[in-house]
């Protein structure tokens, strides 16, 4: 994939069509609107989703003039998912905890806050492995804003013990005590240089950085020489490209590997969900998916549940 330019085709706009969005800085390469545009198409909802690219300057006008032109409601994207919550009125639990927002619904001139990173992480993990995470021994690699989410919902889900790994030590510390404070003492923090010792002997490996993203492929956040077992799974919250050299090295050892495109898609359609009030059935999401793949990987031999 690399770089993707597609448009997704739309039938008509007209003076009903609700407005849905996403608002960040860089935005070109949200692939969001994809999605959602997809979502609309084939759930026949006139609804339509536009990218807008906020400078910092701006982010309060933009979020009033959001609401000032009757959107339903809004994803927020790096670098604004703290910065938002003080324009929130409502602040889900689990956004409060992950303390990062990234979908505003708009009702009743209020803007609800939720996070459903943390959720679409869980949902990709477990649609793709069969797994859960009770009682399971994770390393999560990294400490900024996909850690805290996945490794907040891991820990809600009762892990049996979660080492926060990253570059810089402190940023782990400050994680790690967010979740000993308020879901259970399970988590610890440690500097990269422990990294390998740890992955040997925990069930799940999660790199949450973003070494290995195009365009340093040639990246891994593990020593090239290092061996999983086959009995590990390794997820790796980067989708571009589909195979990083962390998933060949896992796959090459027989592990079971799961990329970042399922989170994508599934904090997607929770978004979805909560603007619309609604539960998409299985059938269509396996249906949307499949376009979603093709739409972010063209004709990739992409698998989609991976191995
Ligand atoms: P995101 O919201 O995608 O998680 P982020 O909050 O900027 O993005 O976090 C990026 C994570 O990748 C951090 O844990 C960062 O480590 P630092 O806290 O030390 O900055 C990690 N990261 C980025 N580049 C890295 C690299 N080259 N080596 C190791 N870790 C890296």
């Amino acid at each position: 994939m690399q770089e993707t330019n597609s448009v997704t085709k739309r039938t008509s706009v007209n003076g009903k069509t609700k407005m849905l969005g996403v608002i960040g800085n860089p935005i070109e390469h949200s692939v969001s609107p994809q999605l959602h545009n997809t979502l609309s198409i084939t759930l026949q909802k006139n609804t339509m989703y536009v990218p807008f690219r906020v400078m910092r300057e701006n982010l309060a006008t933009a979020v009033n003039g959001l609401y000032a032109l009757g959107f339903l409601g809004f994803n927020v994207t790096i670098p604004y998912k703290e910065n938002v919550m003080e324009y929130i009125d409502e602040i889900s639990k689990e956004a409060k905890l992950i303390g990062a927002v990234n979908t505003v619904k708009i009702h009743k001139e209020k803007f609800y806050g939720f996070n459903t990173d943390a959720d679409g992480f869980a949902k990709s993990f477990t649609g793709e492995t069969g797994e859960k995470f009770a009682g399971k021994k994770v390393v999560i690699l990294g400490a900024g804003g996909a850690a805290r989410a996945i490794a907040i919902k891991i820990a809600l889900e009762d892990a049996g013990r979660i080492c926060i790994v990253n570059r810089t030590k402190s940023k782990a510390k400050a994680l790690v005590e967010v979740i000993n404070k308020n879901v259970g003492g399970k988590a610890e923090f440690f500097g990269m240089s422990e990294s390998e010792e740890l992955m040997k002997q925990s069930d799940i490996i999660i790199n949450t950085t973003s070494v290995g993203m195009y365009p340093n492929i040639e990246s891994c956040p593990v020593s090239e020489n290092f061996k999983f077992a086959s009995w590990q799974i390794v997820y790796d919250v980067v989708y571009n490209p589909s195979k990083t050299k962390l998933i060949n090295l896992a796959q090459s050892c027989g592990c079971k590997t799961v990329n970042g495109l399922g989170m994508l898609y599934y904090q997607g359609i929770y978004a979805w969900q909560i603007w619309m009030d609604c539960k998409i059935k299985e059938d269509v999401l396996d249906k949307v998916y499949k376009m979603f793949v093709k739409d972010v990987y063209g004709n990739l031999n992409y698998t989609i549940r991976a191995r």
